[in-house]
């Protein structure tokens, strides 16, 4: 009994520390101007061959689940977002890095996940608490890939 109450605090303890502010999980810390994150996070321009990929695979950003996308070899693309055609012409790579990074800064009640945040989200499964979907290089070269959405 006691041991299983100590086994308990422990993992109590343990929960606390995987809730630590992002900076101290490792994650890159940004500034939010306005829409934007203007600057890169990793401060290089991401590569948007690898972007594109990372776009359409579905254990990494999944974008096809709900958007449409020019990613004419997939068969599938999702309609609950707008299509992302010419969404490097409405918006500057900062506009972008944001809507990636964390759209629910733009829009709390978005059902579209925040890419690059760990702290603040609801119902993480333990092996994921902490993490992120997609690591401050892949982000970077996602937006480096939509921004060629012309
Ligand atoms: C679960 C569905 C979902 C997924 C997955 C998703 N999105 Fe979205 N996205 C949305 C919705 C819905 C919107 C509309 C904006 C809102 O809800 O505020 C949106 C908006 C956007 C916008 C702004 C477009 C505009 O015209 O205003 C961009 C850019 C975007 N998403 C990029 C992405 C990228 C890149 C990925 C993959 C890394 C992705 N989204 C994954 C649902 C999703």
């Amino acid at each position: 009994m006691i041991k299983t109450l100590a086994t308990a605090v422990a993992g109590a303890v343990i929960g606390l520390s995987l809730s630590l502010p992002a900076s101290a999980a490792g994650l890159v810390t940004y500034e939010i101007m306005d829409d934007a994150i203007t600057a890169s996070l990793t401060g290089k321009n991401g590569d948007a061959a690898k972007g594109r990929n990372l776009a359409i695979n579905r254990k990494k950003g999944n974008c096809l689940a709900c958007h449409a996308m020019p990613i004419p070899e997939q068969a599938f693309h999702g309609n609950i977002g707008p299509d992302l055609k010419g969404v490097g012409s409405r918006y500057k790579a900062g506009e972008l890095r944001l809507r990636v990074v964390d759209p629910k800064v733009v829009n709390e009640d978005t059902i579209m996940p925040a890419f690059y945040r760990a702290a603040g989200l609801n119902r993480v499964m333990k092996k994921f608490q902490g993490k992120t979907v997609l690591s401050a290089d892949e982000v970077e070269d996602i937006v480096a890939y939509l921004t060629t959405l012309k």
